[in-house]
């Protein structure tokens, strides 16, 4: 017996080392650095490519934006059910995350069951497989006596690929690993969710990477990539957003979910590809997709290790060529068993036992052979994910510049977490490859709900806010109509009142329009929102010929706005006198149109006494002059020139004549500037004054000075009143034009910001600045291109230092603002046409609206809301919007054109 055993010992040291025989047969597989550096440079080459928006749509590799922009800082708090489905295990949990403060950060506690997916589901129609985890989610539920009645917020880590618009939009785009429920391409996944389960709130759907990079981020930092290598195998990382093509903004970084497991799928991958990674692929249920993944993942190792091992059996070279038939039966070997085979000391033992359990006899050389098939497959696959990392780090490095990287990998999977070698041999060839970066491994202990969870907390924060701060500047339809309705009431009312109103329907004692024949030369002064001007206009002859026309601009000094009336008016007599030395026509007794922006009483053209200051002005001893008598008196006090001032124009009325010039269908002014107002030729009675059509300033925004908006107005518009020059008048002025819309934007960023919710909760000396965020820069935060880059900028300009959740809560609340007003001025502008219409006995009405003022033409939104509400609220009439080019001035000038033209006429 002993001398049979020594004999077999001899023979079988002088035999081959059965690992060579393994090597050679499996060279293809073993890579070495150069074929490692290579393998990522091209994933590197796939990555811009996935990012790109014009080569996206041919990308193997996706690169999905996965709209996380930070990774936890520690004010992530709530307690949310969350669902895991597409690794391993489908999991339901609850999750409480309490806020820490500090450096410390809050803690979490979690409670999860584990729930099967019946197999038949996985391949059966979509709704079931969605209707099934409704039954696990309410039976989690009921086990943990939470609340079925309560509307829950939820997280879902959902594992496979997404393309997402937001945390709570995610359009499915196909399945992989063992999953291929019919019905769901193309659909979002948050609302099949939300079909399923009702009274539960699914707030954000994340990949399994992003979960765990989040996960991991709560106790790291430092972790910007989440990698897992389970069933299947993909990583996510965090992506300067100037490179996310795919996402509007370029500032700050936003977590990309690469979906690596499809690389090679476009042929890529082609020349590493062996034999056995083709049969299992053509063995898959997804052939010719997620090619890196069948080389990598855990679903696809103990295949490839089958394939191998019934490879060399068939050729002799294993259990002297005897196959069994469970070899032959596909999934027989799990990567369960490749991590046994590979187990430090009991290894070779396991894989005899494994080996016999398919019913072959494996000599000890069989064994050690298998082991090695076992090894050079798991250890090919964790150079692929070492390969693919180091093209993540080696462009994160590249991405912010740096000689050194330092990063944290937060890493989930069973294959990473089983076998026992993986790790070490990862962290050994990333580090390889990618020298100059200093990487720490952590792996996610609690798997990715945790993560799932926080980024939740952040969406409910966001959402809450939105909800608190904007909601009450929705207005619905039925409100726009009843808008609409209030200001028909109140335009009705002012025509017919004798004493005040809340809309003045001031008479203008403009009757005609241009007719083309007016010339001559003309002086304009225009006092607006902030500036005043003057021009000189020339008519020439007939509309063929182009008006020439000449200005200056003088701003208006605030201690002169809201001084003494006397100073005012000097000023403007000094500006006047400056402009017609820069014309050279100081003796010239030009007759002069005077467009001045705010409501007067006209007993006549050229005369107006002003009712009350609007906007900002206060000059003292004005209201109640006549603004013609207290002009002429400055220029007389001046005593150097003279002025014949023909006429008296509101600014509305100087701009529908202006555009009235190139359109005669123009027969109403818009003004959304500083200020709001319209003027329109009305038919009938005005006032005391019995007319034709008479041209009547509404000084519309004076609806609701009689509480007639009561039910729209919010806190924010309450306190923006407080604060203003004239509290309790001009109250639809306040919630519709430039000049109050950035103190309403003020007012509720200043109210987040107490509350906790903006800014770190820091109160700026800044944020507590009246009038600092101005109409510009509310056109420059909502302008779509410049997106969160211009936020970032504006907020910068204004000492306010933001964060990007900031930036992207502060555009909102600017974008509900500035909507809500051109709402209010659509609803508006559909009561006025609707009344001319009807005024003339008309079915149907074709008009155009002359307009001018800064919000209107520089807000990026503003009169594309106005013209859709308009016609959704006054569908009998077709309003042309015609934007004033020049000014009201013109319109001035022309009027006093026509104004001359006429008492010439008279007097022939
Ligand atoms: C778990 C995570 O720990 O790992 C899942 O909670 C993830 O979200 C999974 O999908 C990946 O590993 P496996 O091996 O289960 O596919
Ligand atoms: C100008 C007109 O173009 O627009 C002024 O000439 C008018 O008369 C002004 O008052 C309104 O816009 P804003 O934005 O300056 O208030
Ligand atoms: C598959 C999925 C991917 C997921 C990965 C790991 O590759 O497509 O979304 O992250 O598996 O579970
Ligand atoms: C204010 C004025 C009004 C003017 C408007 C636009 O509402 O009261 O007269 O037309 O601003 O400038």
């Amino acid at each position: 017996m002993f001398a049979v055993h020594l004999v077999s010992f001899f023979f079988s040291k002088l035999q081959e080392d059965p690992t060579k025989k393994v090597d050679r047969f499996l060279y293809s597989m073993c890579l070495n650095d150069g074929q490692l550096s290579d393998i990522s440079a091209r994933f590197q080459a796939e990555m811009k490519k996935g990012l790109s928006i014009e080569s996206n749509a041919a990308a193997a590799v996706k690169m999905l934006p996965a709209h996380v922009r930070s990774t936890p800082d520690g004010t992530e708090k709530g307690q949310f059910l969350a669902l895991d489905l597409g690794g391993s295990k489908f999991k339901v949990l609850q999750v409480k995350v309490r806020e820490g403060t500090g450096i410390r950060k809050g803690e979490v506690e979690m409670e999860e069951q584990t729930y099967p997916v019946p197999r038949e589901l996985l391949s059966g129609r979509g709704t079931e497989l969605f209707d099934h985890v409704s039954k696990c989610l309410k039976d989690f539920l009921h086990e943990k006596n939470i609340s079925l009645e309560k509307k829950h917020p939820l997280a879902f880590t959902f594992s496979f690929p997404c393309e997402q618009s937001s945390l709570n939009k995610a359009l499915f785009l196909n399945w992989s690993k063992h999953y291929r429920a019919r019905g769901l391409q193309g659909k979002d996944m948050i609302q099949a969710l939300r079909e399923a389960i009702d009274r539960t709130g699914v707030l954000a759907l994340v990949n399994d990477t992003v979960a765990t990079m989040m996960t991991c981020g709560f106790d790291d930092q430092h972790c910007e990539v989440g990698l897992i290598i389970g069933t299947g195998t993909n990583a996510c990382y965090m992506e300067e957003m100037r490179h996310v093509d795919l996402v509007e903004g370029d500032e700050g970084r936003m977590c990309v979910n690469t979906e690596w497991g499809a690389f090679g799928d476009d042929g890529a991958l082609k020349d590493y590809i062996t034999e056995f990674d083709r049969d299992v692929d053509a063995a898959s249920s997804n052939p010719g997709r997620q090619i890196f993944e069948k080389m990598v993942g855990g679903m696809y190792l103990g295949e490839l290790v089958r394939l191998v091992v019934l490879k060399m059996a068939k050729q002799g070279l294993l259990f002297d060529g005897c196959v069994s038939d469970a070899l032959r039966t596909k999934g027989r070997i799990t990567t369960a068993n490749v991590a046994a085979m590979e187990e430090y000391k009991n290894g070779l033992k396991n894989t005899r036992d494994i080996l016999m359990d398919l019913d072959l006899t494996p000599s000890p050389d069989d064994c050690i052979a298998v082991q090695h098939v076992s090894t050079i497959v798991s250890f090919r696959s964790s150079n692929l994910v070492a390969a693919g990392l180091a093209a993540i780090l080696t462009r994160i490095q590249q991405n912010r510049n740096l000689r050194t990287l330092r990063i944290t990998v937060g890493v989930d999977g069973t294959v990473y977490k089983t076998h026992p070698q993986y790790p070490k041999r990862l962290h050994k060839v990333v580090r390889r490859l990618v020298p100059d970066c200093h990487v720490r491994f952590l792996l996610s202990d609690s798997g990715s709900s945790k993560g799932a969870a926080l980024v939740a907390a952040v969406a409910q924060r966001l959402a809450s806010q939105r909800q608190k701060s904007l909601s009450p500047f929705t207005l619905s339809q039925g409100q726009l109509q009843l808008v609409k309705a209030r200001m028909r009431v109140g335009l009705e009312a002012g025509l017919r009142s004798k004493g005040p109103s809340a809309i003045k329907m001031l008479p203008s004692f403009v009757y005609h329009r241009p007719n083309g024949t007016e010339r001559g030369k003309y002086l304009a002064l225009d006092l607006g929102g902030t500036n005043f001007r003057a021009l000189l206009v020339h008519f020439k002859k007939g509309l063929q010929q182009k008006t020439r026309l000449y200005h200056k601009l003088y701003t208006i000094p605030l201690e002169i706005m809201q001084g003494t009336g006397e100073d005012l008016f000097d000023y403007l007599a000094a500006c006047v006198s400056d402009f017609l030395d820069y014309m050279g026509v100081k003796h010239a007794h030009l007759p002069t149109g005077f467009t001045f922006s705010f409501p007067c009483e006209q007993t006549s053209i050229a005369t107006g006494t002003l009712v009350s200051w609007t906007k900002g002005f206060k000059a003292t001893d004005c209201e109640g002059h006549d603004v013609v008598n207290m002009l002429q008196e400055a220029i007389k006090r001046r005593n150097e020139f003279d002025l014949d001032i023909a006429a008296v124009v509101n600014d509305t009325v100087g701009t529908m004549m202006s555009c009235a010039y190139e359109d005669p269908q123009c027969e109403i002014g818009l003004i959304a500037g500083t200020g709001t107002n319209v003027c329109y030729m009305e038919e009938k009675k005005a006032g005391d004054v019995e007319t034709e059509k008479m041209c009547i300033n509404t000084e519309w925004g004076g609806l609701g000075d009689d509480g007639s908006l009561d039910d729209i107005i919010t806190p924010y518009d309450i306190e923006v009143d407080k604060q203003s020059l004239n509290p309790g008048k001009q109250r639809f002025e306040k919630l519709t034009s430039g000049m109050y819309l950035g103190e309403v934007v003020r007012q509720v960023l200043l109210d987040l910001t107490r509350g906790g919710l903006l800014f770190r909760g820091h109160v700026t000396e800044t944020l507590k600045t009246p009038g600092i965020f101005q109409t510009k820069y509310l056109s420059q935060i909502e302008s779509d291109h410049l997106a969160l880059l211009q936020v970032r900028s504006v907020l910068q300009q204004l000492g306010l230092e933001s964060t990007c959740n900031d930036s992207m809560i502060v555009k909102e609340v600017c974008g509900a603002v500035s909507r809500r007003a051109a709402q209010l001025c659509g609803a508006g502008m559909a009561a006025v046409v609707d009344k001319i219409r009807e005024n003339r006995g008309l079915d149907h009405l074709n008009i155009t609206v002359g307009v001018d003022g800064a919000l209107y033409k520089q807000h990026p939104h503003f009169a594309g809301i106005l013209h859709d509400t308009a016609k959704v609220l006054a569908p009998q009439c077709n309003v042309t919007f015609l934007p004033s080019e020049e000014g009201s001035g013109k319109g001035a000038a022309l009027i006093t054109a026509v104004q001359k033209r006429e008492g010439q006429n008279r007097k022939d």
